[in-house]
């Protein structure tokens, strides 16, 4: 039975990402737009999507979208800076729903609060290789001087919960070197793991440097795209359940990270076979 327009604002926003990462962009939704439902896929079978290939990231993204569509989301976010950077606008023409990434959010707020012009990207190999961040910022300031580096032991670390260990702290100090020498003053955390280390990050750069969340961004981001298409919720058909979470493994320990930084607790993280 086909959804009424009245009815499509009351479904469920589709969120993605390749793990437990994407929950910090969930959990920005779930502050920012607290009417909103949402279901959650986290592909914990699969991650890290960071070092992989352009073409196996867009297969993985557009075996999810297809899983999010089936249940009947009304538009859908990519949580995943390297799903971002390597599958979005390739399966934007594939879809009939609204859909935005975690990149153009972040690099548009970089763009517009640098006062020197000098900015930093900290991501995965992919994002940071891509150069998307830098393409992106350009479009909205195309004298900005973009530095990206790629930080591969910040996603383990921070699945370690190790946030505020002397380990993370020096292997940040190695990361950040290149940035206090280049003298940027804004930093984004292009990565869905880095704003839980922002304390860490701003330990080693000091006040100066202005830390760009790219999941804040993307949710006011969500929230401006939902009116645009007349989709955003109004708080009705409470009966429906809010929040739906996915995984491709490991349930329990997505649960359990989940419930370390989610604004409300989950009760289960249900396993799908992606790949059928
Ligand atoms: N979610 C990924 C990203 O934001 C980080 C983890 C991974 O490499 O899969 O790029």
């Amino acid at each position: 039975m086909s959804q009424s327009c009245e009815d499509r604002k009351y479904a469920p926003v589709g969120v993605f990402d390749s793990g437990v990462g994407g929950l910090t962009v969930a959990r920005e939704i779930m502050r920012q737009l607290p009417m909103e439902r949402m279901v959650y896929f986290g592909d914990t079978a699969r991650v890290p999507y960071g070092s992989k290939s352009r073409e196996t990231i867009i297969r993985y993204s557009r075996q999810i979208i297809h899983f999010l569509q089936g249940k009947g989301v009304k538009a859908i976010v990519v949580a995943c800076n390297t799903a971002s950077a390597f599958a979005l606008e390739e399966l934007r023409p594939e879809l009939d729903i609204p859909i935005i990434g975690v990149v153009k959010p972040g690099a548009k707020v970089a763009a517009e609060t640098t006062k020197n012009g000098r900015i930093g990207v900290i991501g995965t190999e992919g994002t940071v290789g891509s150069q998307i961040y830098t393409k992106t910022i350009r479009e909205h300031k195309p004298d900005a001087e973009v530095i990206g580096k790629a930080c591969p032991l910040f996603v383990p670390l921070v699945e370690e919960g190790w946030l505020k260990d002397p380990i993370t702290v020096e292997v940040a100090q190695r990361y950040l070197a290149s940035f206090q020498a280049s003298g940027i003053d804004t930093l984004i955390m292009g990565c869905t793991h880095y704003p839980l280390l922002r304390s860490t990050l701003r330990g080693i750069l000091g006040e100066d440097v202005n830390l760009v969340n790219p999941a804040y961004e993307t949710a006011q981001g969500l929230k401006a795209l939902l009116s645009e298409y007349c989709l955003e919720n109004d708080g009705g058909k409470r009966e429906l359940s809010q929040y739906q979470f996915y995984v491709s493994d490991a349930a329990e320990k997505f649960k359990n990270f989940a419930n370390s930084i989610l604004p409300c607790e989950i009760e289960e993280a249900q396993l799908i076979h992606i790949e059928e």
